[in-house]
């Protein structure tokens, strides 16, 4: 579902990741650990097509990212889901706004977007909120929110970028269980995170440790 060989990224003459390579198949868990600065967010903006791929070679979701066309972007893009490190949600847009999106632009019945909210709502206790708009909410909400809008298409992989930064220690650990639930369903997770707690909590995840730009 991913697969990165010899990657390396630059910014100007800042060498940021070097000679990257691995293999994520359908339906594995995997941690991207590594110190602040070590490349993790650059990895991920790479394998969803925020940066260009300059040097090396990477597949996502069977589209060569080296090779892809704009429609072929447009397309990784709604069988990859990303959970930015800043959450990018709609502020003045509800709850229930922000999560419905991804699938209203894809043409999904009114019904089907109905039920398919509540239940990711629900699982990440959201379900008090879905009328409220997103500035009124805290960092760890928006953070959840932003969860529920990547997961509520049932990708075939999931980016997540320290998506339990702002949340408390029960908030955190309850959502890597919905992470791993939908992994279960068969979604790639690679998530970044420099916390060993969140790593012990899914036992059958890898763990590729990034460090000064390296998987060591
Ligand atoms: N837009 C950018 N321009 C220049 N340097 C950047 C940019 N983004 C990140 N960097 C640098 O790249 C390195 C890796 O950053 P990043 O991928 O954000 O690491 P991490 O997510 O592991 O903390 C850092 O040294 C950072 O300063
Ligand atoms: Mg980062």
């Amino acid at each position: 579902m991913i697969d990165v060989t010899h990657l390396s990224f630059s910014f100007g003459n800042h060498l940021v990741l070097q000679d990257v390579s691995f293999t994520l198949g359908q339906g594995e868990f995997a941690f991207l650990m590594g110190p602040s600065g070590s490349g993790k967010t650059t990895l991920l903006r790479i394998l969803h097509g925020a940066l260009p791929l300059t040097r090396g070679k990477a597949t996502v979701a069977g589209f060569e990212l080296r090779k892809i066309t704009s429609w072929n972007r447009h397309l990784l893009r709604r069988m990859v889901s990303v959970v930015f490190q800043d959450f990018k949600v709609l502020p003045h847009r509800t709850v229930f706004d922000n999560v419905a999106l991804p699938l209203f632009v894809r043409g999904t019945a009114k019904d089907i977007i109905h039920k398919r909210v509540a239940v990711v709502l629900r699982s990440l206790h959201l379900e008090d909120k879905v009328q409220v708009r997103c500035e009124e909410l805290s960092g760890g909400e928006q953070q959840r929110v932003a969860v529920a809008r990547a997961i509520v298409v049932k990708p075939k992989v999931l980016l997540a970028d320290e998506p339990t930064g702002n949340l408390d220690r029960t908030l955190a650990l309850r959502m890597m269980d919905v992470f791993r639930q939908f992994n279960r369903f068969g979604t790639t997770v690679l998530l970044a995170t420099h916390n060993p707690e969140m790593v012990a909590r899914v036992p059958e995840a890898r763990v590729l440790n990034i460090q000064e730009g390296r998987i060591v």
